[in-house]
C-alpha cells in the first residue's frame, strides 16, 4: 500500500524540525517505514538549489525566479526523494511543502498565483500532501525561538525580514488553513513541545491510522 505523505509548515522558529523529526520517531517506534525531508532540499540536486535560495544570492533576481528555483528544487525532490519512498509503501514527513511557496512567494512576495499553481502541477501533480500541520506561533515567540536555536550564526534570507513580514507569513498560512480545511490542521505551537506532539498525534492517528486500520 502506498505510505502517507505528511507535511509541517508555518513561519520561522514554529517548530517544525522539532516536531516533523518527533512525529518520524514515534511512527518508526510503531514500525512504520519513514522518511523526514525538507524543503527546499531533500534530493541532492535540490540540496544545491537550497544553498543558492537561502544564500539570498538570487534575491535581487526577483521573486519569480525564486519561485522558479524553488519549484526546480521541488521537482527533483518530489521525483527523487517522495515519489519512490510512498510508492515503496513509506510515510514521508516533509519539513515545509507546497504551501511555504504559496505563502512566502505567493502572498508575499506578489508572485502571480497562477504561476505557483502552474509550478505546482509541473512539479507535485498527484503527489499531494495527505495532511498539513501548520504550526501556528506569535511572531516575536518564533523569532525568539529561531534566534536562541540559531546561537550566533548568521540569519538567513527570510529570518533576516521585518516583524511585519513575520506577522504577513502568520496570517498567510492561517489563510490556506481556511481555505482547505481537509488538509491542513492548525496547531497552536506556543503550548510546550510534548504537548503540541501530543496534539500532532491525536490528528494522525484519527485522520491517517484510523482511517487505515477502518478499511477492509
Ligand atoms: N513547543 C515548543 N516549546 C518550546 N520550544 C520549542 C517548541 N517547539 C520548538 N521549540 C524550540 O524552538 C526552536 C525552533 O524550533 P524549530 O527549529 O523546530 O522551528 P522551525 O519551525 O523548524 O524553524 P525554522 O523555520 O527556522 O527552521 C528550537 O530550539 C526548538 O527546540
Ligand atoms: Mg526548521
Amino acid at each position: 500500500m502506498r505510505g502517507k505523505f505528511i507535511t509541517f509548515e508555518g513561519g520561522e522558529g514554529s517548530g517544525k524540525s522539532t516536531h516533523a523529526s518527533m512525529l518520524a520517531q514515534r511512527l518508526k517506534a510503531l514500525d512504520i517505514d519513514c522518511v523526514l525531508t525538507r524543503e527546499p532540499g531533500g534530493s541532492t540536486g535540490a540540496e544545491i538549489v537550497r544553498h543558492i535560495i537561502l544564500s539570498g544570492i538570487a534575491k535581487p533576481l526577483g521573486a519569480e525566479t525564486e519561485t522558479i528555483l524553488f519549484a526546480a528544487a521541488r521537482d527533483d525532490h518530489v521525483r527523487m526523494t517522495i515519489e519512490p519512498a510512498l510508492a515503496a509503501g513509506k510515510w514521508v514527513i516533509s519539513d515545509r511543502f507546497i504551501d511555504s511557496t504559496r505563502v512566502y512567494q505567493g502572498a508575499l512576495g506578489k508572485v502571480d498565483m497562477k504561476l505557483i499553481r502552474s509550478l505546482e502541477r509541473v512539479t507535485v501533480g498527484a503527489t499531494m500532501p495527505d495532511l498539513t500541520f501548520v504550526l501556528d506561533v506569535p511572531t516575536i515567540v518564533g523569532l525568539a525561538r529561531a534566534k536562541s536555536r540559531r546561537g550566533s550564526g548568521a540569519a538567513d534570507r527570510f529570518e533576516s525580514e521585518s516583524t511585519e513580514y513575520h506577522d504577513d507569513l502568520r496570517r498567510g498560512f492561517l489563510v490556506l488553513a481556511e481555505r482547505e480545511p481537509k488538509r491542513i490542521v492548525v496547531i497552536d505551537g506556543r503550548a510546550p513541545r510534548d504537548v503540541v506532539a501530543e496534539k500532532i498525534w491525536d490528528t494522525v492517528e484519527s485522520r491517517l491510522l484510523g482511517a487505515e486500520t477502518a478499511a477492509p
